[in-house]
């Protein structure tokens, strides 16, 4: 009890720079016109956000098809210097025929390859590889720095050891 008391400042500040954090995201990555929900409000502890009418792409049929937009949005995030941190078909949504991203609670604005590298590193293991292809494609075909990305990840992967960070 002591210790949960002793830590509740640290764990409050860390709360709030989450929170803005996520705001600060969504609302640049809304600015950049990705196909995120809207921001609407920020509390201390929380996001506003749109409530988006979708089936996650973890729970329908996965084709390839389907990646190429995936991919786009996912160049355009990290072009404009923001890696999304869980990057997964549990983050992504179908809205009628479009992919909207969301979950930016892990996201960091940082200028490393390693952040972006490990999102297209967790988009691979999750999906099936001809799905990864289309959208490795596409998001090579529209970021500047896609090569230095896709090295890295190379490098992660020969490596064969990485940390994916979660937050409980
Ligand atoms: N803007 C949104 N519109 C509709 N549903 C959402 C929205 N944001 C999140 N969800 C739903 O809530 C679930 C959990 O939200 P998410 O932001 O992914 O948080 P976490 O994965 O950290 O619990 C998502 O998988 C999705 O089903
Ligand atoms: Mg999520």
């Amino acid at each position: 009890m002591k210790k949960s008391y002793r830590i509740e400042p640290i764990d409050i500040a860390l709360r709030e720079s989450r929170t803005r954090n996520e705001a600060h995201v969504l609302y640049e990555a809304g600015r950049l016109e990705l196909n995120v929900p809207r921001l609407l409000a920020i509390g201390r502890f929380c996001v506003y956000m749109e409530r988006l009418e979708g089936k996650l792409l973890r729970d329908i049929d996965q084709r390839p098809g389907q990646f190429g937009e995936v991919g786009r949005e996912l160049a355009i995030l990290h072009e404009s210097g923001i890696a999304h941190g869980d990057f997964t078909p549990a983050n992504i949504m179908k809205v009628g025929k479009r992919f909207f991203i969301i979950d930016f609670g892990l996201s960091e604005i940082t200028k490393g390859v390693e952040e972006k590298a490990i999102d297209l590193l967790l988009m691979k293991r999750s999906v099936d590889p001809r799905c990864y292809a289309a959208f490795a494609r596409s998001y090579a075909r529209h970021s500047k720095n896609a090569r230095g990305i896709l090295a890295k990840l190379d490098g992660i992967e020969e490596r064969g050891r990485y940390k994916v960070r979660s937050v409980a």
